[in-house]
């Protein structure tokens, strides 16, 4: 058996496989919803199930929404869901603390928003990407890390909370690292004792279009 499964689609296929399909209508929202919005989450969920099949044989009744937002996932199961306009991703694990995945476009991420992700610890450049591309990895890196991390500490934290400090684009990799305090959150949950928490992650790009990143807290 397998430690992790991950399922990504387009999202119109998804749609146009399962959405009207009476074994699937569990995954619908509220049919007052706006229909991009039960159309993502759907396929969220589609992904999700498919995942827990491949990853523990079994079927997923239900997924449930915490009040944060975030996915009840089943009990020994970590994972985390993402779409962006094209794409739908889930991947879960049933071996890893956290796990966080975020799909981002290329470029949707725009320049005066530097100052509220980046912080004076951020790489401030990546070799192998533009600049106009530049700040939807960090975001992504950073919102990757937050999906992660957030069912672990409870508590909500920026995008200066972290820092990424390394990126190795031929690779597809890169580090992350935490601040003091979210870290101290983190070693109370994981009974460690680091002062700061440093993560790797990986990253894919889609079509030269969407980043695909992740991170796993092992
Ligand atoms: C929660 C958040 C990360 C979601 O990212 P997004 O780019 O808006 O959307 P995505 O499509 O990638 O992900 C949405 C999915 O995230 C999941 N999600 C929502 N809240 C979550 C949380 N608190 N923890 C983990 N996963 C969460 C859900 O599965 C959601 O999809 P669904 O509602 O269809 O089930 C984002 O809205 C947010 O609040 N960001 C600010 C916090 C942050 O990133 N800080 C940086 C720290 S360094």
């Amino acid at each position: 058996m397998t430690d992790n499964a991950r399922i990504l689609f387009e999202q119109n296929e998804v749609i146009q496989m399962y959405f009207n399909d009476p074994e699937w209508s569990r995954f619908d929202l509220k049919k007052e919803a706006v229909l991009k919005r039960r159309y993502e989450f759907f396929a969220g969920r589609v992904c999700a199930a498919l995942a827990y099949k491949k990853l523990t044989q079994k079927k997923l009744l239900e997924l449930q929404i915490n009040e944060d937002r975030s996915p009840k996932w089943p009990h020994g199961i970590v994972g985390s869901i993402s779409h962006n306009e094209k794409y739908v991703v889930a991947e879960l694990s049933s071996k890893a603390k956290g796990l966080g995945i975020d799909l981002a476009t290329l470029g949707s991420v725009e320049k005066n928003l530097q100052e509220s992700i980046c912080n004076k610890d951020d790489v401030t450049q990546i070799n192998g990407i533009s600049s106009e591309h530049f700040l939807t990895y960090i975001f992504s890196f950073k919102e990757s890390l937050f999906k992660a991390v957030y069912p672990l500490v409870n508590e909500f934290f920026d995008f200066q909370s972290a820092s990424v400090t390394q990126v190795d684009f031929a690779q597809k990799t890169f580090q992350i690292s935490l601040n003091e305090k979210i870290s101290s959150l983190l070693s109370k949950k994981m009974n460690h004792s680091e002062k700061t928490f440093t993560f790797a992650g990986d990253f894919s790009i889609l079509d030269q279009k969407t980043l695909l990143s992740r991170v796993i807290i092992p």
